[in-house]
């Protein structure tokens, strides 16, 4: 069976707690049960993962080439708009990435307006709540060969 890794970064632990306006009320745990759900329907599986240390994303995504998983859907919270420590990980990568945000990043401040992964992910989703990671993981699985 195809496996694809989600990976959430900076603060999206915080989900559900924080700023309900711009990411609503799901917590990770709910986000995170609903890939699974999705998973099971498109016959994949999927493996989360949080952490808000930037040195340990990295070294999952290193995991990740070693392991040789089929795909990843990643948000990276603020860290896509500056870290190229996880860009260069990314890019590590032979397998389709997809870029989730679950705010709409681009009617926001313009800092938010620049993703220094665009040119290592396959494509990129956002402003769809929830939803972004349901589709972002869709179009992973699809991507896959
Ligand atoms: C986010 C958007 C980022 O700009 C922000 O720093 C986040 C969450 C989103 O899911 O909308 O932490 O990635």
């Amino acid at each position: 069976m195809a496996k694809i890794l989600t990976l959430h970064g900076v603060n999206l632990n915080m989900f559900g707690k924080r700023d309900p306006k711009q990411y609503g009320t799901a917590t990770l745990a709910q986000i995170d049960e609903q890939l699974g759900a999705l998973g099971k329907e498109l016959g994949v599986e999927v493996e989360c993962y949080q952490t808000n240390i930037e040195g340990e994303m990295c070294a999952r995504i290193h995991q990740a080439f070693t392991e040789k998983v089929d795909a990843v859907v990643i948000n990276a919270g603020a860290w896509t708009h500056y870290s190229i420590a996880i860009r260069d990980a990314l890019a590590i990568l032979t397998v389709p990435i997809v870029e989730v945000h679950m705010s709409n990043v681009h009617a926001r401040e313009p800092f938010r307006h620049v993703s220094v992964f665009a040119e290592v992910v396959k494509g990129q989703i956002c402003g769809f709540g929830v939803d972004s990671y349901l589709l972002g993981l869709r179009a992973a699985a699809s991507a896959i060969q």
